[in-house]
């Protein structure tokens, strides 16, 4: 359809690469182009020849000049019929490419750090950060997500001295404990800097291999890794992998030496710095020789280059550590690494609780888990209230409790740019009517149950002597722009681009199930179609997004 158009526009315009949008607002139809403004003809002439055009006759209704240049196109109603035909055909990979064919990614995500409780920022960086790997996965690239855990640093050095100190056995190391250790120190050595050398110490000694240091040090990975197994469980998310900063010890020494080659690497008062044009220098050894968290990400990209050999490394990480990631992609590209390689940090924002209990300004001391399940419970309210939640027993309910109330929090989350600060408004995050995980999952749930009612199984129809009504025509105008805006939302790293096309479609689909009728209504087989259509879409729409769509809810 979009190369019939193209074709003529470039005939018609003489230029080579003319663009072809869709418009934001369907009152302007389902193509848009600029090339009048572009090229600088009267758009006039333009349209003159365009209707010249032979193949475009044949699946343009109408072609009409809008504003300072543009040109809208309004696909006939066989032209639509013939691509709701095309969307039933795809099923499941309506929206798939292979545009990524042969290219890899590499998506760093969630990455939590190992003796401290999963945070909420943590949460948000797994939530975008699987959006993204299924988007890309969607276009066909080679996709490896890999969860680079905190546990390796200082920080393991605070917690081996505090442990030696209390006397505490593996047995009594819970999370909290640990993180009540680590509060308690930096409370003490305020007073005392002192132990500040003890713990350097101890870090030292793990960094050299010391048994008894790593004894206890993978005890804490352990204790950590069971709890962040249990969190993704509940979210419906696998990472590939979970190389974590301390896999990369070995890796170092070659990273240091070749920026000491390269004479990159300038030494400060016994400690040893990067320095940048238009950067603050980052330290590469501290004094003591400990590395840094700086010289792991170095090193990470040198594994992860030679493993792989991705076109694009993206960094799904708070934006408190943007001046960190670009000293990381400078020093990456000093030593050419960064050829041909996008470097991308992708920065994401606070959540802010303003309701009842969980008003804190860092959304990062607020309990994840009395988030998720504030939200199970919230959802399961909701579902005792409908018809449907009477009929279920009480383990399915349950099941969709949990995949309302999850999706609800992921969407939610989805639905901002990542950059931005969300406020967590639990109102919104359920609204049956609005932008909201609830809303498409039950709009997806209704296209599924009208199909299962319908006595009918037939979706065939003649799109030649199709004749559609508004509505109608709209929902297919939403259906077809599906693959385009998963490019978009890969490209620009916006899972919000997905939620925002899937909150239109469902709207779309609601407005003609209100006004018209599917089932014995005119037009059955066509209408049985555009639900099944609108409600595939909807659910792999969610799917990308790592939502689940119930059976019933
Ligand atoms: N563990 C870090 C933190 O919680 C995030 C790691 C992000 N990934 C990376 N390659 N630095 O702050």
């Amino acid at each position: 359809m979009k190369d019939v158009i193209l074709k003529a526009l470039r005939i018609a315009s003489g230029e080579q690469t003319p663009n072809l949008e869709f418009p934001e607002n369907e009152d302007f139809g389902d193509f848009t182009s600029n090339v009048a403004m572009v090229s600088g003809k009267p758009a006039k002439d333009i349209v003159e020849k365009l209707k010249k055009d032979k193949d475009l006759a044949e699946i343009v209704a109408k072609i009409e000049i809008a504003g300072p240049g543009f040109i809208n196109f309004y696909l006939s109603e066989e032209a639509l019929g013939a691509e709701l035909e095309k969307v039933l055909k795809a099923g499941k990979n309506h929206g798939s490419s292979s545009l990524g064919e042969g290219k890899t990614v590499v998506i760093d995500y969630s990455s939590p750090n190992i003796a401290k409780r999963f945070g909420i920022g943590h949460l948000r960086s797994t939530v975008i950060g699987q959006a993204l790997y299924n988007l890309y996965q969607t276009l066909g690239f080679k996709v490896i997500g890999d969860n680079h855990l905190g546990d390796w640093g200082t920080q393991f050095g605070v917690l081996l001295a505090q442990i030696e100190d209390s006397g505490l056995k593996t047995q009594d190391l819970t999370l909290d404990k640990l993180e009540e250790l680590y509060v308690d120190f930096h409370k003490k050595a305020e007073a005392d800097p002192k132990l500040w050398d003890g713990a350097r110490a101890w870090f030292k000694k793990l960094e050299e291999g010391d048994s008894a240091a790593k004894e206890i040090w993978k005890n804490l990975v352990e204790i950590s890794v069971t709890e962040f197994n249990r969190i993704y469980k509940l979210l419906g998310v696998k990472i590939d992998y979970a190389y974590g900063e301390s896999f990369y010890e070995d890796y170092m020494p070659k990273v240091i030496n070749l920026l000491r080659e390269k004479g990159l690497v300038k030494k400060s008062q016994g400690a040893e710095i990067v320095e940048f044009k238009d950067l603050p220098p980052a330290m590469l050894v501290k004094s003591d020789g400990a590395t840094t968290y700086f010289t792991r990400d170095l090193a990470t990209i040198l594994f992860r280059v030679g493993s792989w050999d991705p076109e694009i490394i993206i960094y799904e990480v708070g934006m408190e550590q943007t001046l960190h990631f670009r000293q990381v992609f400078a020093a990456a590209k000093l030593l050419g690494w960064a050829k041909d390689r996008e470097l991308v940090h992708i920065g994401h924002g606070l959540i802010r609780f303003e309701h009842g209990k969980m008003s804190t300004r860092r959304g990062d001391t607020v309990k994840l888990e009395d988030v998720l399940s504030e939200a199970t419970s919230r959802a399961g309210k909701i579902i005792e209230a409908s018809e449907t939640g009477r009929g279920l027993s009480d383990k399915e309910k349950e099941e969709v409790a949990e995949a309302v109330g999850i999706g609800a929090i992921k969407y939610f989350d989805l639905s901002h740019h990542p950059a931005t600060d969300i406020i967590f408004d639990w109102e919104k995050l359920f609204l049956l009517e609005g932008n909201s995980a609830p809303y498409l999952q039950y709009t997806a749930v209704r296209a599924d149950s009208v199909l299962k009612k319908a006595k009918n199984a037939d979706l065939d129809f003649n799109s030649k002597e199709l004749k559609l009504n508004k509505e109608e025509a709209r929902v297919i105008s939403g259906l077809i722009r599906f693959p385009e805006v998963i490019i978009a939302a890969a490209k620009n790293y916006s899972p919000n681009l997905l939620t925002n096309y899937l909150f239109g479609l469902a709207q779309k689909f609601n407005n003609f199930y209100n006004q018209h009728r599917i089932i014995d209504g005119e037009n059955e087989n066509f209408r049985l179609a555009l639900t099944k259509a609108t409600g595939e879409v909807l659910k792999s729409g969610l799917g990308i997004l790592g939502i689940e769509t119930p059976e019933r809810m």
